[in-house]
């Protein structure tokens, strides 16, 4: 077990650190963040699976907390999890240690190599891959829980719309959705966009274009999926409304991404100049420029 706080959080409170079933009651002491109450909750979400969710978590984050951002990333594929993975940390406590009670949220809250914490999730969990009352319960909770401690909770889903993906995505104030220019990766992004629209009433969802081949791919896709949202998406919302694609940018297909996944540390660590590093960069800076 490891009770160590992440360099980056507040001070302990009498709140943290301390024993308790729940998870909120156990991180109910620090004052709220930087800017506000409460931090800025981003679901980094995709229709298929492979397109960088994780990777873009991670190195999105290293770029907040350079920025002197609070900044924590909770592996939300609650079933097959591999965050931990991408960021070489063995957690004794994760967030199902959380759920069940045998660990705190402030013992499972670890310091990520990039300056910022993360909340793991253990993987191949099968009960956690399902959505009951107990596994809704809770991760709200969580979320409720370490919200007001930072300035950034970003939530790296699972891909698909499960019922388990779309309610982590319900519990985020702002959704990205990442995408790859591959014609399966766009119907999926298509068909992710429209239920978040149509199920969660969203307007507005971010999208960011990864491994494109050229710059302005990721203009003129989402030109693309605008005008196929314009025709069949917002005329059927209830209420009535309009769904608008924003373009946070796009990240360049890159050697040093597969170099430094081989070798499970950031980009924005190990080549922080190379293309996809600097165009994680300017997303970051777009992002917080752009309040929700
Ligand atoms: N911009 C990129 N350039 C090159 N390879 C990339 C890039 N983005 C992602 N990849 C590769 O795709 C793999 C899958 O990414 P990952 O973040 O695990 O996807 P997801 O979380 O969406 O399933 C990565 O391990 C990496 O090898
Ligand atoms: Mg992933």
């Amino acid at each position: 077990m490891t009770a160590d706080r992440p360099p980056q959080d507040p001070p302990a409170s009498a709140g943290a650190g301390s024993p308790g079933p729940a998870a909120a009651a156990a991180l109910s002491g620090p004052g709220p963040a930087k800017g506000g109450p409460r931090a800025r909750v981003l679901a980094i979400t995709s229709g298929k699976g492979g397109v960088g969710k994780t990777f873009i978590s991670a190195n999105l984050a290293a770029a907040l907390a350079r920025r002197g951002d609070r900044v924590l990333v909770l592996d939300a594929d609650l079933g097959l999890a591999n965050l931990d993975v991408a960021l070489n940390l063995a957690p004794t406590a994760t967030l199902h240690d959380v759920f069940n009670d045998r660990f705190t949220l402030d013992e499972a809250i670890l310091p990520a190599p990039g300056g910022f914490s993360v909340l793991l999730a253990g993987s191949g969990l099968v009960e956690y891959s399902r959505l009951t009352a107990d596994v809704r319960d809770k991760l709200t909770a969580v979320i409720d829980a370490v919200a007001p401690r930072y300035d950034w909770v970003l939530l790296d889903t699972g891909a698909g719309i499960s019922d388990v993906v779309l309610y982590a995505v319900s519990l985020a104030t702002e959704v990205l959705l990442v995408t790859s220019p591959e014609p399966t990766a766009l119907t999926d992004a298509y068909a992710t966009l429209k239920v978040l629209a149509t199920q969660q009433q969203r307007r507005r969802i971010r999208m960011v274009i990864n491994q494109v081949l050229r710059s302005g791919e990721g203009r003129a896709i989402c030109a693309q999926l605008q005008l196929v949202a314009d025709r069949y998406v917002s005329p059927t919302l209830q209420p009535s409304g309009h769904l608008s694609l924003q373009l946070l940018g796009d990240i360049p297909t890159d050697a040093s991404v597969r170099e430094a996944v081989k070798r499970r540390a950031l980009v924005m660590e190990m080549l922080p100049g190379c293309d996809a590093a600097r165009a994680l960069v300017t997303l970051a800076s777009r992002l917080a420029d752009d309040p929700a």
